[in-house]
C-alpha cells in the first residue's frame, strides 16, 4: 500500500504543470512549534475562546497579548525545518508561487529567504491566510508594524491611539478577502494540491484542496495521521514532513 501512495504521489508531482500546497501546524512541529489538536496541540492545554477570539481580546486583553507574547518567545528559537526548506526549493524551481499557510510563525517565509540567498525569493514566500505573528495590526485602522516586546501599558497605535494586537485571524474574524481570494485562484487553477500538515478542520483554509479537486485537479496528503481530506486523497504518505517532502520534490 505504501509504495503505490509514493509511486502515485511522484507521478503527479511529475505531471502537474501547477502545484498549490496548503501547510498548517504539522510542518512546523519539527522545527519546535507546538500543533493545536494533536497530542500535546496547544488546544489540549489552553481554551480558544479565552485566548483567541476577538471576545476574549475586548474581555481581557491583557491576558491575551501575553499568551500571544509566549507563543512570539517560543517561536524565537524554532528555525525553518527540511519540509521548509524543501518546499522552498520546489516553488522556487518552479518559478511560480504556489505556498498557501495555515501557519503565523513565519518559518515558511525563512526558508524562502535562506533558500533563495541571493536570488528572489517571492516564488516561494506564502500566502498567509491567518496572518503573522511577528506582526502587530492596529484593532482600529488597521496600520501593520512589528511586534514589540509588551509593556506595562497595552500598546497603541501611534496614528490612532487603537489597540495594537497580533495580525493574525482570531476565532470568528474574517480572513483578509484579497489575501482569500489569492489563494482560492491558486487552488482552483492548480492540477496538484499538496496538503501538509494539517488537520483539515478550520475553514476557509480546508476548502482550498477541495477547489483544486472540483476543477479537476489532485491531493496528495502528507501527515502521519488520516485527517478530513484523506478520503479525497489520490495518495496520502504517513509520514512527517520533514522527512516525506524532501524524498518526494527534491
Ligand atoms: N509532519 C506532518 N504533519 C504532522 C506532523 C509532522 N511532523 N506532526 C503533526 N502533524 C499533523 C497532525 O497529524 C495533524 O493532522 O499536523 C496536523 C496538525 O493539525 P492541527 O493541530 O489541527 O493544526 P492545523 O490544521 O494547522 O490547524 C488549523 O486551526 O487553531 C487554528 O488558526 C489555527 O491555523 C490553525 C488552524
Amino acid at each position: 500500500m505504501e509504495e503505490g501512495q509514493w509511486r502515485a504521489a511522484r507521478g503527479l508531482v511529475r505531471e502537474a504543470g501547477r502545484v498549490v500546497a496548503l501547510t498548517g501546524a504539522g510542518i512546523s512541529a519539527e522545527s519546535g512549534v507546538p500543533t493545536f489538536r494533536d497530542a500535546g496541540g496547544l488546544w489540549r492545554s489552553y481554551r480558544p475562546e479565552e485566548l483567541a477570539t476577538p471576545e476574549a481580546l475586548a474581555r481581557d486583553p491583557r491576558t491575551v497579548l501575553e499568551w500571544y507574547e509566549w507563543r512570539r518567545s517560543m517561536l524565537a528559537d524554532c528555525r525553518p525545518n527540511a519540509g521548509h526548506r524543501a518546499l522552498a526549493r520546489f516553488f522556487l524551481k518552479c518559478g511560480e508561487s504556489g505556498l498557501v499557510t495555515q501557519n503565523v510563525d513565519g518559518l515558511h517565509t525563512r526558508a524562502a529567504l535562506e533558500e533563495a540567498g541571493a536570488g528572489a525569493a517571492d516564488a516561494a514566500l506564502p500566502i498567509e491566510l491567518h496572518g503573522a505573528v511577528g506582526r502587530d495590526r492596529c484593532d482600529g485602522c488597521g496600520a501593520r508594524s512589528p511586534a514589540e516586546p509588551l509593556g506595562d501599558d497595552l500598546p497603541r497605535c501611534g496614528g490612532c491611539g487603537g489597540l495594537r494586537r497580533p495580525d493574525v485571524v482570531l476565532f470568528g474574524e474574517p480572513l483578509d478577502a484579497a489575501v482569500l481570494d489569492r489563494a482560492r485562484v491558486l487552488a482552483e487553477r492548480a492540477d496538484l494540491c499538496l496538503v501538509v500538515g494539517t488537520s483539515a478542520v478550520v475553514y476557509p483554509a480546508a476548502a482550498l484542496p477541495l477547489a483544486t479537486l472540483q476543477a479537476g485537479g489532485h491531493i496528495v496528503e502528507v501527515n502521519p495521521q488520516r485527517t478530513a481530506l484523506t478520503d479525497a486523497a489520490a495518495a496520502a504518505l504517513r509520514g512527517e514532513a520533514g522527512t516525506v517532502l524532501p524524498a518526494l520534490l527534491d
